[in-house]
């Protein structure tokens, strides 16, 4: 078989590439977040742009945009869509509002500016986009099944479907629209269609599917041509979920593939899957998503996607039902190979194996490189850890097998990867290999969707670093298409709670946009008609008898998710399109509570997998568990907030002021029935205090007891007991409330729990459980610990908005207005923190030494900041080695208490001041005597 050529993407966490100096330049078009997409179904899509220009006080204040359907009627006014000179600073998400787009369409676009001296800039270079099928009755192909027996029961071989067409012309285009019941991967003429992988990725079955569409210009040729597909199990059929569950969405798989070739001459000819088509079994004998691939290549069929082939003995195909209810261009980024990886060494475990280490906890699969003789059967098998012996440890995969089975030809190299399947996994063992196994033989795949990576951050704490990385590391493996809690067990499910903690980290690794667009409308999809929201979209838990939903703090992802892409993003649409969704879940809450506004009914996670003090411990600090009815109220009035705040934005005067009115109940009825007249919330835990502080359900003096007592616990117990609902802001609300010591000391504990304690113990992505793995090397559980769960990872944002201090606006939300303002200590002597934003890049680097504190901070055009500097006296800092005062791109500087604020527009400032008022917190507390 062949192998795909490798798309090499950038390394998320390596340090983006400098920008080479630019002047005046309009460039990075994106199209609905994408570069020149093809098949979009957006019909207002949105335009965004970056100014590039290294010089200060850069902004933009008007733009020109041209769209034009021939690229060759760009010129000075053009007839389709000009908007002529606006005077605007607008540069991102500007909706196109000319007349309507056409289905197969392609669309050219540009852009110019006027700076703020008036002066306009060249137009940009073109950018395209260009529409996908539109309407259904664009569709004229069929909707096929493979015509063979099948025990649906269980897993399935991979069927193979064939189909013939001729082309009778000089092609000048051609696209082919596709999507599958099951996944999907594509041929034509023996090549492959495209590199994305999983496709058609995985929605709210029951209510929309995507379809893909491809250039396939180059793919054909005179004469006769073949379109072939595999169809695999994938989530549509294949084992989800637990207890042998399959068949969730249905037990038959389909294609639907249809193709538009435009001739030199004018011609437009439409060919589609239709009952020619004929099917056969292949080589893949099973793939799924859990359970691994097993490849007998002894039964490939050499040119069976290429004209030539003898069908003869094949089957006919059936045509299939009407399919699904919606066909979906996809608003997220493909899934595909990203970087590849070597094995670091080859051991055999105390019991025997062969085992292969790839140094890292990953996903994706492994690709084989070998020769030997026909028949001889190589078994991958994949692991996350080995267990305190060094033995290769799977028992926390539960029924997820991960085993790769691959059975040679026999004769020259053979090169194979698995497709229709992903593994969790740091150690392959090897059986069956002809000859030794040596690091050639191997090769690790690392698969999810294809984000660009935006975030940088490094410290002078090799510690810190590697937690950095291991956030990243759990970033890549659980965003394979959905946000899932992890990607090896025999769950890998779109856990919304999960989501939620870990969005805001998320959306500064990665552009996570457009990710997180695609699922919240399967969010919104999979509500039921209360407005509960399930516990894990694409929801595969609810049954006839029991809607799966409604626990507080996972079922809010829909409500803070929407927000959090607003916030970091500028993204108004989001919030357009989720308002209906946000809002019913808020109702659902409100009629949960009824008239006490409390909400302590139904069922909740709670503050899942929390800190269970030993009871040595727990006799001195009682009160290690949150009540779910505190976390539930919480949140209920932490969602009613944000959409309040989401109304506001929206126009939405009477709902705004509505929500904010039942606002002020849930606070006061929270206060009532949480919060004693001394300031104790609760049962006195972390978490209680934590939201209380970080929802602001506190009355002003309460919040600064409240706070106090927080820091009281914290310094007792010297360690955190929050679990996924707490962590995310424990330490925002103690560095908030003046305890950055306290912040730091949890962030640079190493021993557990903490957040360092696995990175001691050589994690490489973050762990599901505080003490996944113990100092002795035994493990906490073996039904559920997951060695690769981003949630706790959601330390990651405290790093980047306070360690480094990139901080945003709401008011000017994407960064428009950034904050930049660090907070040094925890014994780090230098911060390198950057993200690239929709407008450029925003970057903060700290240093301590010398006697001084340096500053470097990066601005993009458009934009501008305001720079707090910590412990700074007006009169002595410096910026590029010149007195503060009167300097280009300095719009504003003043004595702020102990700091010095500064206004800045877009440009790099070097700031320098002597250290000695600066308060340093300690790296941590004393150790307990
Ligand atoms: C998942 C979690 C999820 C939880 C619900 C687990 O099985 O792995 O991450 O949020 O169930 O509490």
């Amino acid at each position: 078989m062949s192998v795909v050529p490798l798309l090499l993407g950038l390394v998320a966490g390596a340090p983006p590439t400098p920008a080479a100096p630019a002047r005046a330049t309009v460039a990075a078009l994106r199209t609905e977040y994408k570069v020149d997409p093809l098949g979009i179904d957006a019909t207002r899509p949105r335009l965004s742009w970056k100014l590039q220009d290294d010089g200060r006080g850069v902004r933009q204040t008007a733009y020109r945009l041209q769209v034009v359907p021939d690229r060759a009627a760009f010129g000075d006014t053009v007839s389709f869509w000009d908007t002529g000179r606006v005077a605007s600073d607008r540069s991102i998400h500007v909706p196109y509002e000319g007349p309507a787009l056409q289905s197969s369409r392609r669309y050219y676009w540009r852009v110019r500016v006027w700076d703020g001296e008036g002066k306009p800039w060249a137009w940009s270079a073109p950018a395209f986009f260009e529409m996908g099928l539109l309407r259904p009755e664009d569709w004229t192909a069929k909707w096929i099944e493979p015509g063979l027996d099948e025990d649906t029961s269980r897993s399935q071989p991979v069927p193979l479907l064939r189909g013939r067409f001729e082309v009778d012309g000089k092609v000048k285009s051609a696209r082919a629209y596709v999507s599958a019941l099951g996944l999907y991967e594509m041929d034509i003429n023996g090549r492959r269609v495209g590199d994305e992988l999983f496709t058609p990725g995985w929605t709210s079955y029951k209510h929309r599917v995507q379809y893909q569409t491809y250039d396939v210009g180059s793919h054909l040729r005179r004469g006769e041509n073949v379109a072939g597909a595999l169809l695999g199990d994938g989530w549509y059929r294949g084992y989800l979920a637990w207890n042998d569950r399959r068949n969730i969405y249905g037990d038959r798989l389909a294609l639907l593939a249809q193709l538009r070739i435009v001739y030199e001459d004018g011609r437009v000819q439409v060919v589609g899957t239709d009952d020619t088509w004929k099917a056969a079994r292949g080589p893949i004998l099973m793939s799924e998503i859990y359970m691994g691939e097993t490849y007998d290549a002894r039964l490939e069929r050499a040119g069976w996607s290429a004209p030539g082939f003898d069908d003869a003995g094949w089957s006919r195909v059936r045509l299939a039902g009407p399919g699904p209810p919606a066909l979906v261009a996809p608003a997220g980024p493909p899934v595909r190979r990203i970087e590849e990886i070597e094995p670091v060494a080859i051991r055999k475990t105390p019991d025997g194996d062969t085992v292969a280490d790839f140094g890292q906890n990953l996903v994706g699969w492994v690709r084989l490189k070998v020769r030997g003789p026909a028949g001889t059967t190589v078994k991958l098998r994949h692991a996350e850890v080995l267990d305190k012996d060094g033995n290769f440890y799977t028992a926390n995969l539960r029924a997820a097998t991960q085993l790769v089975t691959y059975t040679l030809k026999g004769g020259a190299d053979e090169v194979y990867e698995p497709r229709f399947t992903f593994q969790g996994f740091r150690y392959v063992a090897v059986d069956g290999l002809p000859g030794e196994l040596t690091t050639d033989g191997l090769t690790a795949v690392v698969v999810h969707s294809d984000m660009p990576v935006t975030g940088h951050f490094e410290t002078s704490s090799p510690m810190l670093n590697q937690l950095q990385r291991n956030i990243v590391w759990g970033q890549k493996g659980n965003f394979l298409d959905v946000p899932t809690d992890c990607p090896q067990r025999d769950e890998r499910l779109g856990w919304t709670g999960d989501a939620q903690v870990f969005a805001r980290t998320a959306a500064f690794n990665m552009d996570v946009a457009a990710f997180f667009e695609k699922w919240l409308r399967d969010v919104a999809a999979d509500q039921n008609d209360k407005g509960s929201v399930p516990f894990v979209v694409p929801d595969v838990l609810t049954t006839p008898e029991r809607f799966a939903g409604g626990s507080a703090a996972w079922a809010d992802a829909a409500v803070i998710i929407p927000w959090t892409m607003y916030l970091s993003y500028g993204d108004t649409r989001v919030l357009e399109t989720q308002y209906p969704s946000m809002k019913a879940w808020v109702e659902y809450m409100r009629s949960q509570a009824g008239p006490s506004h409390l909400w302590n009914t139904g069922f909740h996670f709670g503050d899942w997998l929390a800190y269970a003090a030993p009871s040595a411990e727990a006799r001195s600090y009682p009160g290690a568990t949150t009540g779910k009815d505190l976390i539930a109220t919480a949140f209920f009035a932490h969602s009613t907030d944000l959409l309040q705040k989401t109304a506001t934005v929206l126009g939405r005067k009477e709902e705004a002021a509505e929500y904010a009115e039942l606002l002020a109940r849930i606070r006061a009825a929270f206060q009532k029935e949480f919060v004693s007249a001394s300031g104790r919330v609760g049962e006195n835990t972390q978490t209680a205090y934590a939201l209380a502080l970080r929802f602001r359900l506190l009355s002003a003096d309460l919040h600064t007891e409240a706070a106090r007592r927080l820091a009281a616990d914290v310094r007792t117990r010297k360690h955190l007991t929050t679990g996924f609902v707490g962590t995310p802001y424990l330490c925002h609300v103690l560095s908030d409330a003046g305890y950055l010591d306290l912040a730091y000391h949890l962030l640079n504990r190493d021993t557990y729990p903490s957040w360092l304690y696995p990175v001691k113990q050589g994690a490489t992505t973050i762990w599901e459980r505080w003490d996944g793995q113990k100092p002795d090397g035994t493990f906490q559980d073996a039904a559920m610990n997951s060695f690769n769960h981003y949630a706790y990872g959601a330390i990651g944002e405290w790093m980047y908005r306070v360690v480094a201090g990139i901080e945003l606006d709401p008011g000017a939300p994407g960064y428009k207005h950034a904050l930049v303002q660090p907070r040094p200590g925890g014994g780090l002597t230098s911060v390198d923190a950057r993200l690239d934003t929709m407008y450029g890049r925003v970057a903060s680097a700290w240093k301590l030494g010398d006697g001084r504190f340096q500053l470097s901070v990066t601005v993009p055009p458009n934009t501008r900041a305001t720079v707090r500097l910590p412990g700074a006296a007006l009169a002595q800092v410096t910026e590029g080695g010149r007195a503060l005062t009167s300097l280009p791109g300095v719009a504003g500087a003043r004595q702020d208490g102990k700091a010095v604020v500064v206004e800045v527009g877009s440009g790099t400032y070097a700031f320098a001041y002597p250290d000695t008022n600066l308060e340093l917190p300690a790296p941590s507390l004393p150790a307990a005597p």
